[in-house]
C-alpha cells in the first residue's frame, strides 16, 4: 500500500484550482440511471469513489465512459441489470443511492447493503421507510435490501433527519412516481441542489432543493442531458483552506462558490486569519498566533461535519482551549489517536474533543482511518516539525483528486513511496 511522505514546517503559497465534487457527482452518475437518453457530465472528478460508482452503473446495464479528463459520457440501462457485487458497493457509501433509480425505473432493485468510511452505523431507516411510504416493499435478505413497487405513489414524507442521502434517495425516485411528493425536514446540502438540477435538466420536475421542503412532481420518463457541470467541491476547499492557515500560508482557491464555504470562512476568521473573497475565488493568509475557537458540527448551512478532523489538526497548535461538538456522526474522532502520537493534547469525552494547543506537533508514522481522518493527518503532517509517514493512503484517494500534485505545487514536501 502506498504511503505519504511528508516533511513539514513550510508554508503552503500560491494558487489550486479546485475540482468537482465528489458528493455531488456520486449521486448524479446514480441519478442518470432515471435517463431513457444520453447524458454527458464534466466536472467530475478523477477519484477513486467515482471510477467505483462508474463499475457500478456499467455493472447494473449502463454504458459509462470518460470523455475526456473530468467529463464522463452516460448511455442508461435499458432493462434491470443484476445485483452489483458487494465487493464494488462496500467500497463506498454512495452505492445506496443506486436503489432510488432502478426501483423508479424498474420496479424492483436489490443492493448490497453499502460500505464508506467507518464513522458511525449509518444506518438506511429513512431511505426505507420513505420508499415503504411511496408504495414500495423493502426487505433485507443476505445482506442485500431489495425493494419492489410495479409504481411508486407519490405522497408527503418528513425525514426525522435531514439525512443527505436519504433526501437524494428519495428525490430521484419520486421523479418517476404517480402525482406529487413532498419531502419534508430534508437536507439542504449545495449537493442535492446540484443533484435536483441535474434532474431537471433530463425533464424532471423538483422544486425547492436546498430549502426545508422539496416538491417533486413525477413524470412518466426522463430524458438525455447534454451537459451537466457538476459543483466544485467545498469540502476539497475547505482542507485547502484549512491548510493554508495551519501552515501560516498564502494560498488562493480557484474554482469555488463563495455560498458554500460561509462556515469554513467564518471560523477561519474567527481564529485570526484573513480571508479573501473573489467572484469565483477565495483567499486565505494567515502569520504569526491564531486564536482557539469551538466548533459544533450541523446540517447545512452549519459547519459542516467533513471538515472536522481537517480542523482538529490545524486547532492542535493554537494556545489556548478549542472545543469540538460533532452532532452528525457518532465515531467520528478516530483520528484523534493519530494525532496524539504527533504530540496534540486532545480529550474525547462523547460528542465533545477538547483540544489542548501545543506548542509544535512532531512527525512520525501514522495511519488513515478514514477518508477525512486521512486528510487531517496531511494538514498535521504539512504543519509538524519533521517528517511524517501516512499509511492507509487510499482512503484519502478516494476524495480527492491529485492531493499531493496540488500541494507539492504550493511549496509542500510531500513523496509517495
Ligand atoms: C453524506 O453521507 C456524505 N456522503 C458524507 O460525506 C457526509 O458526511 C454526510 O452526508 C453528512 O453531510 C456522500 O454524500 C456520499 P446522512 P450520508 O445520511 O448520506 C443518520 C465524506 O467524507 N442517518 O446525512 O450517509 C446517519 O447515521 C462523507 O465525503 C440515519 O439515522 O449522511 C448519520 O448519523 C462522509 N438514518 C446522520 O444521519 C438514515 O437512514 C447523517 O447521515 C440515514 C442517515
Amino acid at each position: 500500500m502506498q504511503k505519504l511522505v511528508i516533511t513539514g514546517g513550510k508554508p503552503l503559497i500560491g494558487k489550486v484550482k479546485i475540482s468537482g465534487a465528489k458528493n455531488a457527482a456520486l449521486a448524479i452518475l446514480c441519478a442518470a440511471l432515471l435517463a431513457e437518453e444520453e447524458v454527458t457530465i464534466d466536472n467530475i472528478p478523477d477519484i477513486n469513489d467515482v471510477r467505483v460508482m462508474l463499475e457500478l452503473i456499467n455493472f447494473v446495464g449502463a454504458d459509462a465512459k470518460w470523455l475526456d479528463k473530468d467529463t464522463v459520457r452516460i448511455k442508461p440501462p435499458v432493462a434491470k441489470g443484476p445485483t452489483p457485487p458487494y465487493r464494488l458497493s462496500k467500497k463506498l457509501r454512495a452505492s445506496n443511492l443506486m436503489l432510488g433509480p432502478i426501483l423508479a425505473r424498474f420496479g424492483e432493485a436489490e443492493i448490497p447493503l453499502p460500505g464508506g468510511c467507518n464513522i458511525g452505523i449509518r444506518p438506511m431507516d429513512l431511505h426505507f421507510k420513505g420508499f415503504v411510504e411511496m408504495g414500495a416493499v423493502v426487505s433485507m435478505e443476505k445482506g442485500c435490501v431489495r425493494a419492489t413497487c410495479k409504481k411508486l405513489v407519490g405522497t408527503r414524507i418528513y425525514l426525522d433527519f435531514p439525512s443527505v442521502g436519504a433526501t437524494e434517495n428519495l428525490m430521484i425516485a419520486a421523479c418517476l412516481a404517480t402525482g406529487k411528493t413532498l419531502l419534508e425536514n430534508v437536507a439542504k446540502e449545495p449537493e442535492i441542489v446540484d443533484l435536483a438540477n441535474f434532474l431537471n435538466c433530463m425533464g424532471a420536475k423538483v422544486r425547492g432543493a436546498g430549502t426545508d421542503v422539496i416538491h417533486i412532481e413525477g413524470v412518466s420518463r426522463l430524458g438525455g442531458c447534454q451537459r451537466y457541470s457538476v459543483i466544485p467541491d467545498r469540502i476539497e476547499a475547505g482542507t485547502f483552506m484549512v491548510a493554508a492557515a495551519a501552515t501560516r500560508g498564502d494560498v488562493e482557491l480557484e474554482n469555488v462558490i463563495l455560498r458554500h464555504l460561509e462556515p469554513l470562512r467564518a471560523k477561519l476568521q474567527e481564529a485570526g486569519a484573513e480571508v479573501i473573497e473573489y467572484e469565483d475565488n477565495i483567499r486565505v493568509i494567515a502569520s504569526g498566533e491564531l486564536k482557539s475557537i469551538d466548533i459544533k458540527t450541523l446540517p447545512y448551512p452549519g459547519f459542516p461535519t467533513d471538515m472536522q478532523s481537517q480542523m482538529m489538526a490545524m486547532l492542535a497548535t493554537i494556545p489556548g482551549t478549542s472545543l469540538i461538538t460533532e452532532n452528525i456522526f457518532e465515531n467520528r474522532y478516530q483520528v484523534v489517536d493519530e494525532l496524539k502520537r504527533m504530540g496534540a493534547k486532545i480529550k474525547v469525552e462523547g460528542r465533545i474533543a477538547i483540544i489542548q494547543g501545543t506548542e509544535c506537533l512532531h512527525g512520525t508514522q501514522v495511519k488513515a482511518t478514514d477518508l477525512r481522518a486521512g486528510a487531517a493527518l496531511v494538514v498535521a503532517a504539512l504543519m509538524a516539525k519533521g517528517t511524517t509517514e501516512i499509511s492507509n493512503t487510499e482512503y484519502i484517494y478516494r476524495g480527492y483528486h491529485e492531493l499531493e500534485k496540488k500541494l507539492v505545487s504550493l511549496g509542500a514536501q510531500i513523496i509517495t513511496k
